[in-house]
Order: structure tokens, then C-alpha cells, then sequence
């Protein structure tokens, strides 16, 4: 499964993509291209340090559908079956979405279906949740609505602030993303509505 990245930013979930990769985690599936949104992503040097090729589409200066054709030519342009979107901070188009149906993978920091969106660790301290979390999930036409396929929870601790929070959610991300990334290579994700179905091993 040839598979691209788009990020916008620090890329540390494009990394751990990366480092599993570097270590055989991840059988049939090869990382051939990142698109960044912004100028400044981390994300580049990331890919330059790996070899990856990077395309860097600006998202300041065009409107939404002029960004998602150029990002599918660039996709189409080299063979990719699956994308992963790893702090993408954009919505998709329906057409860039209905182009890659079942196949585009997205790591959001909470437990969906709460708080989605750009803000979930401070909408999670906000509403006083007990526990918060990451998910990996399809992307549909919603805000981080599409059906989830895995999710790690863990406690909000007393005095956490947005950033505590964030950064032990992080650890857990990079490892589910991965682990999505390996099980759509396998073949192993079944989608009936809203459910993903993990399938055994062959
Ligand atoms: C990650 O925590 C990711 O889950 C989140 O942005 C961060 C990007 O970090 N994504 C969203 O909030 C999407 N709604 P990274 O650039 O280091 O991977």
C-alpha cells in the first residue's frame, strides 16, 4: 500500500510513521510522498532527514477546493492508495475525501466522538472530563466524525493544563497510528457504518 502524509505542522506523528517504518512495522505499506499546508511545518525536515518527497501546498493563499485538486494531483501523481493525515489542521473537501473513500486515516487527541476538532485537550479540561485520550479513525465529511477504528484512554489528572495533557496523550498516538497504518496495509479494516471491524490475521 503506497501511502502519503499530510501534516501541517511539528510532524511527530509523521515521525513515528517514520521511525515504525525504519523498524519493519510496517509490512506492505510505504511511505512515498508528504504534502505540508504551511511554509514553516516541521514536518519537512522530517521528511528531508528521511528522504521522503515533500510538496508544500499553500493553504494561505487559495480557497479549499483550488487546495484539494492540487493536493490529489500531487497523490495521484505518484501512485498513492491511502493518505494519513497527521496534524493536518484542515478540513477536506468532499471530492478530496469521495477520491480516497475508506482509505484516508486521521489521529485526533481525545476520545471521539467527544471533542473534536482544533482545541480537544482544552474543550476536554473545559467540560471536566475524567479521562480524555486519542483516536484513529477514517475520515468522513464531518470534524473528526468518521468511524474510529482505535482508540487509548487515559486520566486527566487534577492539575493538568492543555500542554500535561497533551504530552502524555502523545506517546499513545504515536503508537496508534502506526498500528492503523499496518492494519490498513493488511487489509485487516472492515468498515460497516460507523463500525470498523479489526479483522484476524490470515
Ligand atoms: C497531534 O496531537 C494530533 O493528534 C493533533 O495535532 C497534533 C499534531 O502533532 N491533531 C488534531 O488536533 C486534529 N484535529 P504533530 O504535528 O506533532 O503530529
Amino acid at each position: 500500500m503506497r501511502f502519503a502524509v499530510m501534516a501541517s505542522g511539528r510532524g511527530s506523528n509523521f515521525q513515528a510513521l517514520i521511525d515504525a517504518r525504519a523498524r519493519g512495522e510496517l509490512p506492505g505499506a510505504e511511505l512515498v510522498q508528504l504534502i505540508v499546508n504551511k511554509r514553516d511545518a516541521q514536518a519537512i525536515g522530517r521528511a528531508e532527514a528521511a528522504g521522503i518527497p515533500w510538496e508544500f501546498i499553500d493553504s494561505d493563499v487559495m480557497a479549499r477546493a483550488e487546495f484539494d485538486r492540487r493536493a490529489l494531483a500531487v497523490l495521484r501523481d505518484c501512485s498513492t492508495e491511502a493518505v494519513v493525515l497527521a496534524g493536518f489542521m484542515r478540513l477536506l473537501t468532499p471530492e478530496f475525501i469521495a477520491a480516497f473513500r475508506h482509505r484516508i486515516l486521521n489521529i485526533h487527541p481525545a476520545l471521539l466522538p467527544l471533542f473534536p476538532g482544533a482545541h480537544a485537550h482544552r474543550d476536554a479540561l473545559a467540560a471536566g472530563a475524567s479521562e480524555s485520550g486519542c483516536s484513529a479513525h477514517f475520515v468522513d465529511d464531518g470534524i473528526d466524525t468518521g468511524p474510529v477504528i482505535l482508540q487509548q484512554a487515559i486520566p486527566v489528572l487534577p492539575d493538568d493544563t492543555e500542554e500535561s495533557l497533551a504530552a502524555r496523550i502523545l506517546p499513545h498516538e504515536h503508537r496508534l497510528l502506526p498500528e492503523v497504518v499496518r492494519l490498513l496495509a493488511a487489509g485487516r479494516l472492515k468498515v460497516e457504518g460507523t463500525t470498523v471491524w479489526i479483522l484476524p490475521e490470515k
